[in-house]
């Protein structure tokens, strides 16, 4: 296996592992979670670069799942429109194109009472939450799905829920910050189930459903990897068909050291355990590790976040320092080596 071969998922082709994962830009300008130039210029440039997939920055499903009024949406029709172009225009560049949905909870910082699981304050810095009714949790998964149906008008390739880094989903599966006692605290994964099928039933059936999980919480009494693994179980029970594989959030704390790959073991154990396609991601930018991932079957996919963020041709010069063939645009070409085939 090579970092350029393509891939078939479900039925999705896409060109090469590289995936460049969802990053917040903040940028939306009248808090009304429009896709505008600067989305448009970020993601259309890391498909000329030759990513082989693109995951839309997490977009919020409601006004106040945002982490900020300056993130993305899609819980209006008005925001279907500016997001289809922004798509198109990707996928012209043979890039396939995602985006992540998702409701900060807890971790919504311009909602003025951020809504969660149960009312445990983030940290000091944050609101303390009101606790959602059962009513209000099964709001919010319709609003998943209403928000995946806006997506696929959009024409996306892929949809990924945000089960990771310490939002909603993330809440609710938590025995930190899941302490109710209805349904969705009898079974801590129920919520999140009832996301990844409410979205399910809204798309294409061969389209494939992408949810990205903390493997690990890094604070005191978090879950550990196992745990990780029975609720990915779960939630390809429930119709996920690939994984995207990170950890934290939960808290303040992090990783002691965030060493190259350091995520890499965890996403192994998540495809082993599940037996699906995994994303690895995590300060994967140096190539020859990138590679090897991929070489070493650890993952399917490498998601590369900040390397991408300084280098928008990222996959182009790691093909030439691998010396890979892949497709320059041709408008580039006399700026890049020249593939071998
Ligand atoms: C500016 C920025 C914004 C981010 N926003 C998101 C996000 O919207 N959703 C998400 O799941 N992760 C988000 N992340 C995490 C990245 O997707 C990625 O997991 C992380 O940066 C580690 O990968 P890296 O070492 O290649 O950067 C963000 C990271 C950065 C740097």
């Amino acid at each position: 296996m090579n970092m350029f071969d393509s891939i078939v998922i479900k039925d999705l082709t896409v060109r090469n592992r590289v995936v460049m994962p969802p990053m917040c830009q903040y940028s939306v300008e009248k808090k009304d979670g429009i896709v505008n130039d600067w989305h448009f210029q970020h993601y259309v440039s890391r498909a000329v670069g030759g990513a082989g997939m693109i995951i839309i920055e997490m977009t919020g499903i409601d006004p106040d799942g945002r982490i900020t009024d300056y993130d993305l949406g899609l819980w209006s029709d008005s925001q279907i429109e500016p997001l289809k172009r922004l798509v198109e225009e990707c996928r012209k560049y043979g890039a396939v194109v995602g985006i992540q949905i998702g409701h900060a909870g807890r971790k919504a910082e311009n909602a003025n009472v951020p809504a969660a699981p149960s009312a445990i304050r983030f940290s000091g810095d944050y609101k303390t939450p009101r606790e959602l009714t059962t009513a209000e949790a099964e709001e919010i998964v319709i609003k998943f799905q209403e928000a995946a149906k806006r997506a696929v008008k959009a024409g996306v390739d892929f949809i990924e829920i945000h089960g990771a880094h310490g939002y909603l989903i993330h809440q609710f599966h938590s025995p930190l910050t899941n302490k109710r006692d209805d349904k969705y605290g009898q079974d801590l994964s129920r919520f999140g189930a009832e996301v990844v099928s409410a979205v399910k039933e809204a798309v294409p059936e061969r389209m494939p459903l992408l949810f990205r999980i903390s493997a690990v919480e890094y604070a005191d009494g978090g879950y550990s990897i196992d745990y990780a693994a029975e609720l990915a179980e779960k939630y390809k029970a429930a119709g996920v068909d690939v994984f995207h594989v990170s950890s934290g959030g939960e808290g303040t704390k992090g990783p002691d050291n965030a060493f190259p790959g350091y995520q890499v073991s965890m996403a192994e154990r998540i495809k082993n355990a599940v037996g699906l396609p995994v994303i690895a991601v995590g300060n994967l930018q140096d190539p020859e590790l990138a590679q090897k991932v991929i070489e070493e079957n650890k993952a399917d996919f490498v998601a590369i976040g900040r390397g991408m963020l300084n280098d928008p041709y990222w996959t182009l010069h790691a093909a030439g320092r691998l010396k890979e063939s892949i497709e320059i645009p041709k408008q580039y070409q006399r700026a890049f080596h020249r593939p071998k085939a």
